[in-house]
Parts: structure tokens; sequence; C-alpha cells
């Protein structure tokens, strides 16, 4: 069995990003721990505070942000953390080579409910400042805390998967995902129809028109609410995810954050073979202008992703 540490020395010579991705896996098994006993420890409520997300902070969104800041301040290649948790970026080491984005627990209203959660990370070149496109990345993963934990990496090649054992080890188990070109499955919250846009709403009513539609196939729909769980099923078994600029978030930019959420799964998907895009161009491309900015994400394979396109460019 290939462990993480033996798989980093084949991806990249660079062991300081070695050390910073090494961290991040290592907060994440403890993550891993913390949550499967939350709800005995009474952890699984509101911290009584507000992120400047504008979001109600769950407990465990604290102390996930905790357990990252503990793991990278240990290790001092880090120059800088961007947390959704935090309101500006933290320095941590004057003379850090990496900036590591985080949301350090994606899905948190799922938590009470004991639905999939997740971690999501980006490691940038400190040279390169706060606000750097997402092609820049060094390095992209999330952790999916499901039935299994499942890390999953990219430096900058191949897609890796990993499967934490019951040693808090984490174990190879696919070392080349990839996303599946065609699908019949599609990831949005159909519940916020009446905001979306002609694309958006021409292609999702192309798709639920089925065999006899447009689109000539049946598909079927999956919505788990966390962003982890969603993009997990689609690089695993193909699919499309939406969230796209509506015209209740238009006014913020969409829902989901650039740095920390939309880049590194871009960086994952397309190097899986799948495509990103805001409607317009690849998300990779976005030039960020705030590390809490938000972004319109439609991720996942490419025949569903080009359809998207295809609705955007009748303009
Ligand atoms: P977070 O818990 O880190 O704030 O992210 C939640 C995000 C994302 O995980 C998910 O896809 C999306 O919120 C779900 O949004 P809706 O509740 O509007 O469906
Ligand atoms: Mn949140
Ligand atoms: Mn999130
Ligand atoms: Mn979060």
């Amino acid at each position: 069995m290939t462990t993480l540490a033996q798989w980093l020395t084949t991806e990249t010579e660079d062991a300081a990003l070695r050390g910073v991705i090494g961290s991040m896996a290592a907060a994440s098994a403890e993550l891993a721990g913390v949550l499967r006993q939350a709800p005995i420890a009474g952890q699984t409520g509101l911290a009584g505070a507000t992120n400047v997300q504008g979001e109600a902070q769950k407990a465990l969104d604290v102390i996930s942000n905790d357990i990252v800041l503990r793991h990278l301040k240990a290790d001092n290649a880090v120059a800088v953390l961007i947390s959704e948790e935090l309101d500006e970026a933290l320095t941590l080491s004057e003379t850090g080579k990496y900036i590591v984005a985080t949301d350090p627990l994606d899905g948190s209203s799922n938590l009470d409910v004991n639905v999939t959660v997740g971690t999501i990370f980006s490691i940038l070149p400190s040279a390169g400042g706060l606000l750097q496109k997402g092609r820049a990345q060094l390095a992209a993963g999330y952790v999916a805390y499901g039935p299994a934990a499942s890390l999953v990496l990219r430096i900058a090649g191949d897609v890796a998967v990993f499967t934490l054992d019951p040693a808090g080890a984490w174990i190879v188990t696919a070392t080349a995902a990839k996303v599946p070109e065609a699908s019949g499955e599609f990831a949005i919250n159909t519940a916020r129809e009446r905001f979306w846009d002609e694309a958006t709403t021409g292609y999702v009513r192309d798709s639920v028109a089925g065999e006899t539609g447009p689109a000539g196939k049946r598909y079927n729909m999956r919505w788990v609410g966390s962003m982890v769980a969603d993009i997990h099923r689609i690089l695993m078994r193909g699919g499309i995810f939406l969230y796209p600029l509506d015209s209740e978030t238009v006014s913020k930019g969409g829902r989901l954050r650039l740095l920390y959420e939309a880049n590194p799964m871009s960086w994952l998907v397309e190097g899986a073979g799948g495509l990103s895009t805001t409607g317009h161009q690849s998300i990779l491309d976005v030039e960020p202008t705030g590390i809490h900015q938000r972004v319109p994400v439609i991720l996942g394979s490419t025949e569903e992703v080009r359809r998207v396109e295809k609705w955007y460019a009748r303009g």
C-alpha cells in the first residue's frame, strides 16, 4: 500500500511543499476524529458568533479553523493563512514560501444531521501575493468526511485519492482520478429556480426534458448541500455542479468563495479532465479582487459544462 508520504515524494521534489500538504493532511486526520465524536462532545451547535461571510458560525467551524491553524503554525513554510473563518489574511511566518487558502469546514449546515462535510485547501506561492488567479496554484485538495474519510489531492499532475486508515494514515486508493466526459446527473439547488438566469433555466429544462428533449438522455439530480460531497461524487462518477450567479446572489458576485472553494475545486476537476466555468470563462482565470470574493461556480463533466457554456453564449 502506498502512503501519502510516498506519493508526495513521487510528485514533487519540493520538500517544503510536501511539508505543507502533509500538515493539511494531518490536520484533516485530526479533524476526522473530532467530527466522529462531536455529537457526544456537544460540539454540533452554534459558536454564538457571526463570521465575515455573515454566517452564524458553528462551533465546529471555529474548532476546524483552530486545528488547521495549529498544524500550519508548526510548519514555518506557510507565510499566510486565508480562511473562510478569518476576517483578514493571517501572517504565520515572515520567511514562508506558501499561502494556504482554506475552507476548514465545508457544508457545516449538514453537521447536526450527520451528512458528509469537508475541508478544502489551496496552496499558492507567497511571492504572488494574496490575490492570485487559480491558475497560479501549486497544489489543491479536499477531504470528504463521509462513510470513509477521503483525501483528494493534485499538485501539477494527476489527481490522487487517499483513504484514512484506522491507524490515522492516508493510504492511496486511486492514482489518476478522471471525471467521465459524459454524464446524466446534475447538482443544483432547484429551490432557487425563481432566481435563475436564462442559461441556467435553459440547461436544467433541457436536462429534465429527458430522452425526448434537446439533451436526448435521461438525467438524475443530486444535491447534498456540502460542495465537497457533491464534487467528490462528480470526480468519482461524473456529473455537473452548478451554483450560478442568480438574481439574489448577483449583488455579492455569487454564493461560493473563489480562493478556498471554487479555485481548489476547479484545479482538481480540470486536473481530472473535467471543466470549470463561471458561465463565461474558466474559474481558474478569474482575477481575484478580495480574499473572500464570491464567484459563480459550474464544474464537472466536459460535455455538460460545454452545454451550459452554449446557453451563456446565446447572450
Ligand atoms: P460552507 O459550509 O463552507 O459555508 O459552504 C457551504 C456551501 C457549499 O458547501 C454548498 O455547496 C452550498 O453552501 C450549499 O448552499 P445552499 O445551502 O444554498 O444549497
Ligand atoms: Mn460557512
Ligand atoms: Mn464551503
Ligand atoms: Mn466552511
